[in-house]
């Protein structure tokens, strides 16, 4: 596939880090298809994580990622998911390798700076979740 979905977290937008971040993915030779700011509900934020609302931390997650603005992207490019998920780096910053967005910016485990899609299907999926038909051209 040769798109992923993307989201800047709110510990990111709130240190002033939208266009650091954005430089870096551009630099990596993303193309930026569609970007919207907004702010998620608690509400929406569950819908986001559904797949993990089992799992112990996901009443945090919720409230960590409607806590402030987020970033909204689809971005192009050839092998985009796999690609992007190396250009973020580790889930965990401590784990993170040098050069990656999330050793560069994320804070701990779960204020990790950037979302970054894990599949084609999921991709289209996320992406669809913020944006309508006519803004994916
Ligand atoms: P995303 O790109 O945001 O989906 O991250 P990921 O695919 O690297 O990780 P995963 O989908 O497993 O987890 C989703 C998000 O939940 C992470 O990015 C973190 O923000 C948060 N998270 C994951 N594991 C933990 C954890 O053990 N503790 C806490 N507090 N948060 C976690
Ligand atoms: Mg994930």
């Amino acid at each position: 596939g040769n798109r992923t979905f993307t989201m800047i977290k709110p510990d990111a937008v709130a240190e002033n880090n939208i266009g650091a971040i954005t430089k870096m993915i551009e630099a990596d030779g993303f193309r930026v298809v569609a970007m919207k700011m907004t702010k998620l509900s608690a509400e929406r934020a569950g819908q986001f994580y559904a797949v993990h609302k089992e799992r112990p931390f996901y009443q945090d997650l919720c409230d960590y990622m409607s806590g402030g603005h987020i970033v909204a992207m689809i971005l192009e490019k050839d092998n985009a998911v796999a690609d992007f998920r190396k250009l973020i780096g580790a889930t965990n910053p401590a784990e993170a390798e040098e050069g990656t967005i999330r050793k560069m910016f994320a804070k701990s485990i779960e204020a990790n700076a950037i979302h970054g899609s894990d599949s084609d299907e999921n991709a289209e999926i996320e992406g669809s979740f913020f944006f309508a038909g006519i803004e994916k051209f």
